[in-house]
């Protein structure tokens, strides 16, 4: 029969040791804080999607909510199907002026308390598609959202977050750790995961915590294939002869097959497997530093993150079409 370069008792103790961490990580990440109630939370983007229905979420649960929302359409909706102690704020996270004007709000609603938490939720994906479809101003509509506008949001609210030795939750993405789209999006959310550990690197001597949210594909505004697909032939539209030549009209089409086949295979309608992290980073005792969120994110997009660059570059060739003129 089979030896065993290692004794039986080497094994218990290792299956016992590993056992044991398993039961201690599990009790750790299930210890929450108390006095949720006295507890005030601000989340960006909240009109729709993931922010809209964590706004819902945390006032249910007796948060005192501060819900920014980028139109006044949106705020409105969302304060009548909440209760009083959820407040809305209208938020542009590109204007300057725009945060400052919340941050008062905020701070005259928080009092001496200070801020528990910030929610960095809001975002914007298109343009998205080829690299060299793309012209400086694509990629600045992107960045200055989902990465400038999430660092200049952060860095005004952080004197109000350290009072209160807080939280802030980062939203990142699946193409925060693999660049599979060209354009602003990966280069933003690649951003948001680098601004956020130095954050939780410097913030951790003054009791403020930083988490990261990586979602894989869900049902939102920001995965909506219209909107894509019409900003998709906007770019078509304006391509040189020479660079629509390179790629032939039989590679937009199947592009846009491509995305039909994964939006719709891929986007999870249940929002609530994102949210339920954000909540976790705001009431959990010892919050995770990344939530991986969603079956996509956690059995497929991460692990590959973490394969070599091959493997990658490999299963990313299978999912997209092949411009016409390549080598
Ligand atoms: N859905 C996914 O599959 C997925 C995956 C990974 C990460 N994410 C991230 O999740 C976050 C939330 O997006 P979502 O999926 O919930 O899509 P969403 O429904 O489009 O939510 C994004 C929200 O941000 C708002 N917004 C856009 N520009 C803004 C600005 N300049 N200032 C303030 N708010 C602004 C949008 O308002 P308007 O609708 O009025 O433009 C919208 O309400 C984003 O950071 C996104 O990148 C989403």
């Amino acid at each position: 029969c089979l030896q065993l370069p290692i004794s039986d008792p080497v094994w218990t103790c290792i299956l016992g040791s590993i056992f044991l961490l398993v039961v201690c990580w599990f009790i750790k990440d299930n210890l929450r804080i108390k006095t949720i109630k006295e507890k005030y939370v601000l989340i960006t983007g909240c009109d729709s999607g993931f922010g809209n229905l964590l706004a819902k979420q945390l006032n249910q649960r007796g948060f005192h909510v501060i819900a920014a929302c980028l139109t006044e359409n949106g705020a409105q909706q969302l304060q009548a199907c909440t209760s009083p102690t959820l407040k809305t704020v209208l938020l542009n996270v590109t204007d300057p002026k725009s945060i400052d004007q919340a941050l008062e709000f905020v701070k005259a609603e928080t009092g001496s308390q200070g801020l528990w938490g910030l929610v960095n939720n809001a975002g914007r994906a298109t343009p998205i598609g080829p690299t060299d479809w793309m012209q400086m101003d694509d990629f600045y509509k992107v960045l200055s959202v989902n990465l400038m506008g999430l660092i200049e949001t952060t860095l005004k609210f952080l004197p109000l977050l350290k009072k209160a030795k807080g939280r802030v939750v980062n939203v990142s993405s699946v193409m925060g750790r693999l660049a599979f789209a060209g354009g602003g999006y990966c280069l933003s959310k690649w951003g948001v995961e680098s601004f956020s550990d130095s954050l939780r690197r410097d913030m951790q001597y003054f009791g403020l915590k930083v988490s990261i949210i990586e979602p894989g594909f869900f049902k939102t505004g920001v995965t909506s294939l219209a909107a894509i697909e019409k900003d998709l032939l906007r770019l078509w539209g304006r391509l040189t002869p020479e660079v629509r030549d390179s790629y032939g009209n039989k590679y937009f089409e199947a592009y846009l097959k491509a995305q039909r086949l994964s939006m719709n295979t891929l986007c999870d309608s249940d929002l609530s497997k994102v949210t339920n992290y954000m909540e976790h980073a705001l009431i959990a005792k010892y919050p995770r530093t990344r939530y991986g969120a969603g079956w996509d994110a956690k059995l497929f997009w991460l692990p590959l993150s973490y394969a070599p660059s091959l493997i990658a570059d490999v299963m990313l060739w299978l999912l997209l079409p092949t411009p016409m003129g390549s080598i």
